[in-house]
């Protein structure tokens, strides 16, 4: 890895990857749940007493909502790099910030806090990176006005930053436009601090870790399919006062593709989050001809976690989309990866919302890869890849986009000749220690 001071005197790692020179093998964990991890901080940081979090995500974003947390008057104490203990003053114990909340470049943090602030009877201002200055903001601006909070935002109320002066909070029923796990979120944490109860309606289901927290919280809440009736509450209740994070499918997917695709590898992954909202990637691939099973399921935490056992096998091009779309939503840079391996067409379709990503996920999809040789046709809501294609080591960027970065080096270890990655250092928005893990199996 190689380090270079850019223009703005922010520093830029070049990573190298080179053909992985024969199978992988071994068994490897991942690091925590990325999503899991904010959530638990936030409900933490309302939740009465204290809390312990073992394997917390340490990661720059995860870091992020802790530190906006602190800000908000959250007493945090990290034991190690992975365990913290959360104090909290109860539901309605959160301060005025006397500073900007500084989300980094992290759509979670940004719009889970969004939600949160607009309960509070106080001003926040809730900024971020310039990457995290262009994702859209009006997804959760929108409903939480509707709810009573006024909320100022650049350009006509649309992008970061965001002033929030909230409280008093009325109930809403509200039908979200898109399928967003961050949008509900936001909306379920204002509900806690509204007047009356609110009902969602999501276009198709995504990710419900949340769902599962509040739940575990004593708040009353009811799913039934896509509708979410919440109540408002006046305390949150973590019952165990201890929680254990899972480690995150959407980190164990790199290690899943690359063993599929470097021929004769086996490789497990031990005690992966395996919450049927995020594993639609397993899904797709299992279509395509993979070799995957999931081994001793149990739960940790009110998640169920198993150990992912892949081989490599010969793959066959699929269609992805609709319902399927929102359960694999981060996983579409190296399920691209996979399907330039795959006999004939894989075909994605109705996933406009990559473009509101890290990076826009298709262009930067289809830019880079066809650096390494891929044939991918960019469409306006996914794309088509027709394969299998040998790939070729190129000199690619990672625009800004840890997935993105992520997936070219799985590419890089079926590709001819050396590949190098521009702009590594946003690996460590969720996975910081990607490459020593790759290391370890190669
Ligand atoms: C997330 C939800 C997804 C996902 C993001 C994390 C979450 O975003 O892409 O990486 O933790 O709720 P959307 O909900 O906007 O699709």
């Amino acid at each position: 890895m190689l380090r270079c001071a850019q223009h703005d005197n922010s520093e830029m790692t070049i990573q190298t990857i080179q053909p992985a020179p024969h199978a992988l093998h071994g068994s490897i964990r991942v690091p925590a749940d990325k999503s899991i991890s904010h959530r638990a901080a936030i409900l933490a940081s309302l939740a009465d007493g204290k809390t312990r979090i073992e394997n917390y995500l340490q990661s720059e974003t995860t870091h992020a909502t802790l530190d906006c947390l602190r800000a908000l008057g959250t007493e945090i104490e990290m034991h190690d790099a992975t365990t913290l203990s959360i104090r909290s003053r109860g539901l309605r114990g959160l301060s005025e910030p006397k500073d900007v909340l500084f989300c980094k470049g992290s759509g979670t943090t940004m719009r889970l806090l969004a939600g949160l602030c607009a309960g509070q009877d106080f001003l926040s201002i809730l900024d971020g990176t310039h990457a995290l200055k262009r994702r859209p903001m009006a997804r959760v601006a929108e409903p939480l006005r509707a709810m009573g909070a006024t909320i100022l935002a650049r350009d006509n109320g649309k992008l970061p930053p965001l002033a929030i002066r909230g409280g008093k909070l009325h109930g809403l029923d509200y039908a979200l436009p898109v399928a967003s796990a961050q949008v509900k979120s936001a909306i379920l944490l204002a509900a806690l601090f509204a007047d009356s109860p609110t009902t969602l309606h999501e276009p198709s289901a995504s990710r419900d870790h949340t769902e599962r927290m509040l739940l575990a919280c004593g708040v009353k809440l009811q799913v039934a399919g896509c509708k979410l009736q919440i109540e408002p509450a006046t305390e949150l209740r973590i019952t165990h006062h201890a929680s254990r994070i899972p480690n995150d499918f959407s980190s164990a997917a790199f290690f899943i593709v690359a063993a599929l695709i470097v021929p004769q590898s086996e490789i497990c992954i031990e005690r992966v989050g395996v919450n049927e909202t995020r594993t639609g990637l397993l899904d797709a691939l299992l279509r395509m001809g993979a070799h995957i099973k999931i081994e001793n399921v149990s739960e940790e935490s009110g998640e169920p976690v198993g150990d992912i056992v892949i081989q490599s096998a010969e793959l066959r091009g699929t269609q992805v989309h609709g319902d399927e779309i929102p359960r694999m939503i981060d996983e579409f840079p190296i399920f691209a990866i996979a399907a330039t391996q795959a006999q004939g067409e894989t075909i994605v379709r109705d996933a406009q919302e990559l473009r509101v990503k890290e990076s826009d996920r298709i262009a930067t999809l289809a830019n880079e890869l066809r650096k390494m040789g891929a044939q991918i046709e960019e469409r306006a809501d996914g794309f088509v890849i027709t394969g299998p294609t040998p790939l070729h080591g190129a000199r690619v960027a990672a625009q800004s986009d840890h997935r993105l970065a992520m997936s070219l080096a799985v590419a890089g270890l079926v590709a001819r000749g050396e590949t190098i990655i521009e702009g590594w250092e946003c690996v460590a928005d969720s996975f910081p220690n990607f490459d020593k893990i790759l290391e370890g199996i190669r």
